[in-house]
């Protein structure tokens, strides 16, 4: 029988479900986990479990029986403490349960940014009442960014612009965090020009960039990417050092998407995902090795050759905006009779407001003309409940 590497995803969403193909071309044993039945990756994996892996026991359970040589986290939600133990234990975990763990909660890794490193950030502070979180909002000023420690795509996340509006946001950062009630951190609005997600792949080779990839953000999510961003040398200069300083910190092996804002000349670190990130489906069309592909060779011990652009590239997402558990995907065909463009198409079980179900990606000449026909491809794209 063929001996192989055994990987364990954990979260098995649409960016899963790339990294296990790309896995699977390299003769990888997969095997997917997640907390419903049907997620993305599992059509492609040769095993699934339902599990919940915040759950520690069920986790360590799941760990136990099937021995996989490489945990690999594919979301935040996961019981991190017990990634910790299994790794001391001599599991293997990407990019480190640590980086796992200090990501999966707001505090940790702003704290390691800030504090530890010296990266430019945000002012922020951190509340656990309402009344600590009035005091720390009127210090930032307004408006301000009020979010949750444990949340992700912008859920509990509030602007808060006023006096006026800070019992709204508390009520806000409450219901919508992963624990409910409990702390906030508190920031200070940056206006910037731009933000972008620097990929930053960390492998035998060291430490590599892929072009600087652009989005825009809607109610915490994002609803257009591409790449390259246009960037002066001096900013993309700061913002490879920010990347390096704060990869280099986390360790290991593996892709992570930096999140940065430019304001005029000045590069914020905002976050870092230890894994491939949403805005980066666009390398699917616009790389020579996608960000699912740098990663695999990366948890692998696999050589990555210089990252190539091979065109310019956009990507825009498809959202559902109602819940049906019966539903059809229409208009591929006239997506891609558009040149140089391709879709994915989750294939999640049921939809429900705002559930990301599909992409649009395309390439060009130019980004501008990327953006354009990814635009239109996804105005092709119509979800319908049956
Ligand atoms: N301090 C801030 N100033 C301005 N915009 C912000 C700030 N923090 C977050 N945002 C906006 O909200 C988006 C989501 O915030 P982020 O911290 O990345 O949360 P998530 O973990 O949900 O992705 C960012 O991509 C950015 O567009
Ligand atoms: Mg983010």
């Amino acid at each position: 029988m063929y001996q192989t590497t055994k990987l364990m995803l954990l979260g098995s969403g649409e960016l899963g479900k790339e990294v296990i193909m790309e896995a699977q071309r390299l003769g990888v044993e997969t095997i997917a986990v997640d907390r419903y039945e049907g997620a993305p990756a599992m059509h492609v994996a040769d095993r699934s479990y339902v599990v919940d892996m915040l759950d520690r026991q069920q986790l360590r359970d799941l760990v136990d029986k099937e021995r996989p040589d490489l945990i690999v986290p594919e979301i935040e939600a996961i019981a991190t403490a017990e990634l910790v133990r299994l790794e001391t234990e001599g599991y293997r975990v990407i990019p480190t349960a640590r980086a796992a763990r200090l990501t999966m909660d707001r505090e940790g890794i702003r704290r390691l940014a800030a504090e530890t490193l010296g990266l430019p950030t945000a002012k922020y502070r951190f509340a656990d009442t309402y009344e600590e979180f009035a005091e720390a909002a009127r210090a930032m000023g307004f408006p301000c960014v009020v979010k949750p420690l444990m949340s992700s795509s912008g859920k509990g996340q509030s602007v808060c612009r006023s006096e006026e509006e800070l019992s709204r946001s508390w009520q806000i950062a409450m219901e919508g965090g992963r624990v409910q009630q409990g702390r906030v951190i508190v920031e200070e609005f940056i206006r910037f020009d731009s933000e972008i997600t620097l990929l930053t792949v960390r492998s035998v080779h060291g430490t590599q960039f892929c072009p600087p990839i652009g989005h825009i953000q809607k109610d915490g999510d994002y609803i257009e990417s591409w790449q390259p961003h246009a960037m002066t040398e001096g900013q993309l200069e700061e913002a490879k050092r920010i990347a390096r300083t704060i990869t280099d910190e986390l360790g290991g092996a593996g892709i992570f998407g930096v999140e940065l804002f430019l304001a005029g000349g000045q590069v914020y670190f905002s976050e870092v995902s230890p894994r491939p990130h949403d805005t980066g489906l666009v390398t699917l069309v616009s790389q020579n090795l996608s960000e699912f592909a740098l990663h695999a060779r990366a948890i692998l011990g696999l050589p990555i050759p210089e990252i190539k652009l091979t065109a310019p590239g956009a990507s825009r997402p498809l959202k559902a905006d109602a819940e049906w558990a019966d539903y059809r995907l229409l208009g591929a065909a006239e997506a891609l009779a558009l040149p140089d463009t391709q879709l994915r198409i989750f294939g999640k079980p049921v939809t429900k407001a705002g559930r990301r179900m599909a992409v649009a990606l395309a390439a060009a000449e130019t980004v501008e003309a990327a953006r354009e026909r990814a635009t239109e491809a996804l105005g092709k794209l119509k979800l319908e409940g049956v």
